[in-house]
């Protein structure tokens, strides 16, 4: 496959508005298409069907080797490939399951109230730093059984892994941005190996002493697979949400009618959470790499290949939505990707769901009316798509119930 030169740059689809972008993709582009990129050649896979076909073939698409974050061991269970991913998600699912998220409801409700009390008679707020930044990290940490305060530092790892270049300021393949984020995932097996030692010794009612006392046929976790799966937790669950609602917010500020909907009728929050999944899909794109030379769509894919699942267009492509392009809160069948697919499909999508689906209740019985600050433009971050810095105007706030 030669690289194609009039390719729209994939950094600008994962900006503030990449549903034209993967409009122009689906419309122009075959089933896979190489870029040429600053970390080396990537192809593009912008159509539903494609995506659907590489999720449902892991052992001619890894996910084995797709990332490096300066971990010293593969991530549990987003690194490991078949027949070993299995015994994983065997162990994990239950504990991740909806019944069990339904008991975070009340828990996740009082933290996102204590936010909300925080900027109680201001007008003007940033949404990122009081609200969706604060509100997963906060949840995880009492998943943990950890106190607040531990926030700080859990949000210093997260972003020394995720964004290692905002942290240091240069870019993300520059030596101080690398060495910054090598120190960061050692300071993460440095935070988790002792705390997961002090749970063995003295249990409690949290997620590291329910992954020590986890047990599949017989066998039991280690410690360092507990380390590499709470290293994952620590980047899948706490980015994610934040980006969903920096997404969710930012398009109900400046669709006043989709958000009456919700005002109006709480009821629809479920739906809204999901179309709002589908058509901002914040983790915009997966990776995965040819494990030997196969083909997709009939184009040749050479094995080593990276391959970038463009699971934002895979979400708008009318194909499947037949209107893919507009926001319906009814939609139904609703069969989005923003959860991903196949056999890595999240493990947290119903913590993830419950986050936000009791993020927006709470919210719009305190604040049925917020808008932009007038003049901002939002930058949105590429393949995550949060916002860093979110000016937002409040409406006058309903009294606590
Ligand atoms: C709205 C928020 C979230 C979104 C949009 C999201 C999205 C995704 C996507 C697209 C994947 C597939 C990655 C791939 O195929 O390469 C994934 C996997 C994963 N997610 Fe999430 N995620 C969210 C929240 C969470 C949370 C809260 C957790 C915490 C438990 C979590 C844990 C995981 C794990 C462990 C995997 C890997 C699963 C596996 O490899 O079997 N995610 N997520």
């Amino acid at each position: 496959m030669e690289p194609e030169p009039n390719i729209p740059n994939v950094d600008d689809a994962f900006s503030g508005d990449p549903q034209p972008m993967y409009r122009l993709m689906r419309e122009s582009m075959p089933a896979i298409t190489v870029i040429d990129g600053a970390m080396g050649a990537y192809g593009l896979v912008p159509h539903r069907r494609h995506v659907d076909e590489v999720f449902r073939h892991p052992e001619l698409f890894a996910s084995t080797e797709a990332i490096d974050l300066q971990n010293i061991r593969p991530l549990i269970p987003l690194n490991v490939d078949p027949p070993h991913h299995k015994k994983y998600r065997k162990i994990l699912d239950p504990l991740f399951a909806p019944r069990a998220m339904a008991r975070l409801e009340q828990p996740i409700a009082e933290l996102a109230n204590r936010l909300m009390d925080a900027f109680e008679g201001h007008d003007e707020i940033d949404f990122a730093a009081s609200f969706s930044v604060p509100l997963p990290s906060q949840v995880f940490l009492s998943l943990l059984g950890l106190p607040l305060d531990e926030l700080p530092a859990f949000l210093a790892m997260k972003d020394g892994i995720i964004r290692p270049n905002k942290v240091v300021g240069c870019p993300r393949d520059h030596p101080d941005a690398v060495a910054h984020q090598k120190a960061t995932a050692m300071s993460i097996y440095d935070y988790f190996g002792p705390l997961i030692d002090e749970r063995a010794d003295d249990p409690r009612d949290d997620l590291i002493t329910t992954f020590l006392r986890a047990e599949i046929e017989g066998e039991k976790l280690t410690r360092e697979e507990i380390l590499d799966i709470s290293f994952l937790f620590l980047i899948a669950g706490l980015d994610t949400v934040t980006a969903s609602l920096d997404c969710m917010f930012a398009f109900l500020a400046q669709n006043p009618d989709h958000r009456r909907q919700i005002v109006d009728n709480p009821g629809v929050i479920p739906d809204a959470v999901e179309e709002l999944l589908r058509w901002e899909t914040p983790v915009a794109a997966v990776v995965r790499v040819a494990t030997q030379d196969t083909e997709l769509g009939g184009c040749p894919i050479d094995a080593g290949q990276m391959v970038t699942l463009m699971i934002g267009s895979a979400n708008t492509d009318d194909v499947e939505f037949g209107d893919g392009d507009a926001v319906r809160f009814d939609r139904d069948p609703n069969r989005h990707l923003a959860f991903g697919g196949g056999i890595h499909r999240c493990l947290g999508s119903h913590l993830a769901r419950q986050e936000l689906r009791v993020a927006l209740r709470e919210w719009h019985r305190r604040y049925p009316d917020y808008s932009l600050k007038p003049g901002v433009d939002l930058a949105y971050t590429d393949g995550v798509r949060s916002i860093e810095h979110f000016p937002m105007l409040l409406g006058p706030a309903t009294p606590a119930a």
